[in-house]
């Protein structure tokens, strides 16, 4: 078997975000970037900072401050007309998944023409389209490294994605000051995604050795720091661990993809309205616990790193149950994630989404076959 990886993304991880933005575009020769941010983060102080000084050095600007949570298709359709009237020759993408993606979705369509919708529903983007600087504030989608966007359809409000390897960002930028005003709940969900994606990255069909020694360290930094981020979110040291974790966990998106956690966090999220990372979380233990009996040594390993230990003649069913409860002891007590029951989701409406489950795209990169049955168990597991 040969082995391949690939990574287009130049990453800068920097705590000198203006700076860095200004040799990249005097490098490439960037004139006119349009910034794709929300209006929150347009306000706040450091990138107040950073636009004081790309004005300083003249450089002629346009922002585009309509990004929202789950942006809908207007917010990249409307960017792109913006950008093409505006003559822009990049995109600064700043913010979480949301102004990265957005950010991403007006890169292809001012380079490639159309609609955003278009690209959801087959239109290819046959080469690599450059421009894209992104400039994360959260530390869990990885959207800075990834292939992926996600947008929402307009009027079935329905989770369109769409994945490109010729659209990943051109550079990455990684500056830990900007996520020192994370929110905990938000820190503690968004790292939780992070460890979702190299944990079932890790034990993902597409899995290779290579990526499996990305998605240990991934989790290891995640248990590592995401606990000295959330008891102190100004921790520098450890905002930077988790955003490079972060980061590679995009990289593992490209390549081995999730499985069945994303597939119950991606069906129930939009409906519960469960934050992407929480959901994740709560999807964990029955995957963990799931997965054993196929990856039993890759679920003994994802246990070592959380901390726990195996009775000598474990079985695979033990290795699975004990790695779902040290993980269920680092989300709940360690870090403190919000307890499922308090979103009051009806037991017998969740159990009505077996069949979305057991078809979501990602299910079917899951080393177990996901029928009716073991969706059944995994959604009563779910919390
Ligand atoms: N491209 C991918 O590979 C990928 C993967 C998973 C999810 N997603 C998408 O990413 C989006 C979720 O992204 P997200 O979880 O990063 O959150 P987000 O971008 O939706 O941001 C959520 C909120 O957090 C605020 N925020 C962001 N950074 C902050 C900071 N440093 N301080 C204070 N507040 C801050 C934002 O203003 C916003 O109100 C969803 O649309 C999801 O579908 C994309
Ligand atoms: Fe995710």
């Amino acid at each position: 078997m040969e082995y391949r990886l690939e990574q287009k993304v130049k990453v800068v991880v920097s705590r000198e975000l203006s700076k860095s933005i200004l040799e990249i575009l005097a490098d490439r020769k960037y004139a006119k970037p349009l910034i794709v941010i929300d209006k929150f983060l347009l306000e706040t102080p450091e990138i107040k900072k950073l636009l004081a000084s790309l004005e300083a050095q003249k450089i002629d600007f346009v922002i585009h401050d309509e990004v929202v949570p789950d942006p809908p298709t207007s917010v990249v359709d409307h960017g792109a007309q913006i950008f093409n009237d505006n003559n822009c020759d990049c995109v600064i993408g700043i913010g979480g998944g949301s102004s990265i993606d957005s950010a991403r979705g007006i890169n292809i369509v001012r380079t490639f023409g159309g609609k955003i919708s278009d690209y959801a529903n087959g239109k290819e983007i046959t080469e690599r389209c450059p421009g894209l600087i992104a400039v994360p504030t959260t530390s869990g989608t990885g959207s800075e490294l990834s292939n992926a966007l996600i947008v929402s359809d307009e009027t079935t409000h329905e989770k369109l994605a769409i994945l490109s390897n010729n659209a990943v960002s051109e550079f990455a930028i990684l500056d830990p000051v900007l996520v020192a005003t994370l929110p905990q709940s938000m820190t503690i969900a968004t790292g939780l995604d992070t460890f979702a994606h190299a944990a079932e990255g890790y034990t993902s069909n597409l899995s290779t050795p290579v990526l499996d020694a990305i998605c240990e360290k991934i989790m290891y930094l995640v248990v590592k720091y995401l606990p000295k981020a959330v008891a102190n979110g100004e921790d520098l040291e450890a905002r930077q661990e988790m955003m490079v974790a972060a980061a590679l966990g995009g990289w593992v998106l490209n390549n081995s993809g999730t499985h069945v956690g994303h597939s119950q966090a991606h069906v129930l999220g939009p409906i519960y309205k469960i934050p992407h990372g929480m959901a994740c979380a709560y999807a964990m233990p029955g995957t963990l616990e799931y997965t054993a009996p196929v990856k039993p040594k890759k679920i003994r390993e994802i246990g070592y790193i959380l901390g726990a230990s195996f009775p000598e003649d474990a079985t695979d069913l033990e290795i699975g149950q004990v790695t779902a409860e040290k993980f269920k002891d680092f989300r709940d007590n360690v870090l403190g994630l919000r307890p499922f029951a308090d979103l009051e989701v009806d037991h017998d409406d969740l159990m009505t989404n077996v069949s979305k489950v057991v078809n979501e795209r990602f299910a079917g990169n899951a080393p177990m076959e996901i029928d009716d049955k073991l969706a059944g168990i995994l959604l009563e597991m779910f919390g």
